[in-house]
């Protein structure tokens, strides 16, 4: 029993913020100035696996991300594994399925890989610390809010824990125990809206999202307008367009506040440029399409990094494939760089 290893894998999807989380006003607890909202994609295309073994047998705590050991002197992957062993120890012999959880003061080997590029803009952190998250609390059995947990990782990663709409209210307290993402509607509301993913590139992003949005926080004007007058209505509006499945309301302000937050990270100093000239011509291309259609059928939203999301509906998407791989034809070699997808459900766990 003792010699025991315990082992349990997961997976988890990404997630793509249709209004914006930048910026933090507690660091520590990863504690947001704005709400948020974002659509989870289909793990069957993006994903991140994470597996987690405990064995008294390990010497230390050890991580590997995409087949490569890094260190564990990182503060919110130690804070995450803390908090984990603080629960496990509060909440004891408390079991799920009959057997023991492994003991909270065992080393665990993590072992994680997204099948997607990673810190280039397309929410691996969501994705990674979301996984990582739901596969302690399978592990440890604990009974928690696992968006609380994974929101200690990376804020983005407390969306990836639920499929379909997902939003990540800000919350009031100082402890962050009201900061948690909550489901505003399943995959199978809208099963008409899809996805189309243009990987403009892989490669790592030179600032990161923790670090870009500390400068703005620190020095954008434009910032305390957005997050104190601007998110706080567009959330309400955005969340009635999900409901009511109002495909151009929902594009319009997936638009506006993708421009806004990339107006503040140019507002920032000094200057945070994600969007490249391929992304400009992205923009271009869908604002001139819906133009020619007097309404909004595509929306298109950058992360923190070069690569466009679109979103349309299910009826447009042949059509928006001829557009795009028209204007943007794939380079021999390189096909993925159109990745489909459609919102889809929570973190699973692998049943082998
Ligand atoms: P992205 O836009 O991809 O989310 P970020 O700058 O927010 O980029 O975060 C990238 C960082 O997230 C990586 O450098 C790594 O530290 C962490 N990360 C990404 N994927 C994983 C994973 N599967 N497991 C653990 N950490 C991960
Ligand atoms: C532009 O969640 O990656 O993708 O909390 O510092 O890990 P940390 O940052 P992260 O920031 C995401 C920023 C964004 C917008 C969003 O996902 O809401
Ligand atoms: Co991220």
């Amino acid at each position: 029993m003792e010699n025991e290893t315990h082992t349990v894998t997961c997976s988890a999807p990404v997630n793509i913020a249709v209004i914006k989380y930048w910026g933090k006003r507690d660091e520590e607890l990863v504690l947001p100035v704005n709400s948020s909202l974002s659509v989870t994609l289909n793990q069957d295309q993006l994903r991140t696996v994470t597996t987690v073994s405990v064995s008294r047998k390990f010497q230390k705590d050890r991580i590997w991300v995409n087949n490569r050991e890094e260190s564990m002197e990182n503060p919110r992957l130690k804070r995450l594994l803390a908090e984990v062993r603080r629960l496990t120890k509060e909440q004891g012999s408390m079991s799920g399925n009959g057997t023991r959880p492994p003991s909270h003061d065992c080393h665990m080997h993590i072992c994680s890989e997204n099948n997607f590029p990673t810190a280039a803009g397309l929410a691996s952190s969501a994705a990674g610390y979301a996984c990582l998250a739901y596969t302690l609390c399978q592990l440890y059995h604990l009974q928690v809010d696992v968006s609380l947990l994974a929101r200690q990782g990376s804020g983005s990663a407390c969306r990836s824990v639920y499929g379909g709409f997902v939003k990540w209210e800000m919350g009031e307290r100082e402890d962050g125990s009201d900061s948690i993402a909550v489901q505003v509607a399943p995959e199978s509301h809208w099963l008409e809206l899809e996805v189309l993913i243009l990987v403009v590139s892989s490669e790592k992003k030179a600032v990161s999202s923790t670090r870009g949005m500390q400068t703005t926080v620190k020095t954008s004007p434009l910032m305390k307008y957005r997050c104190e007058t601007v998110v706080p209505q567009r959330m309400e509006t955005m969340e009635r367009a999900i409901v009511e499945r109002d495909f151009p309301s929902f594009a319009r302000l997936t638009m506006q506040d993708s421009n806004q937050f990339h107006a503040v990270c140019l507002d920032s100093y000094p200057p945070i440029l994600y969007l490249n000239d391929t992304s400009k011509r992205v923009m271009q291309l869908v604002t001139a399409y819906n133009k020619l259609h007097q309404e909004e059928r595509v929306a298109y939203t950058f992360d923190a990094g070069p690569n466009a999301v679109l979103y349309c509906l299910r009826e447009t998407m042949s059509e928006l494939i001829s557009l795009v791989t028209h204007y943007f034809p794939p380079t021999p070699g390189n096909e993925r760089n159109y990745i489909r997808g459609i919102s889809s459900e929570d973190c699973r766990t692998d049943s082998d």
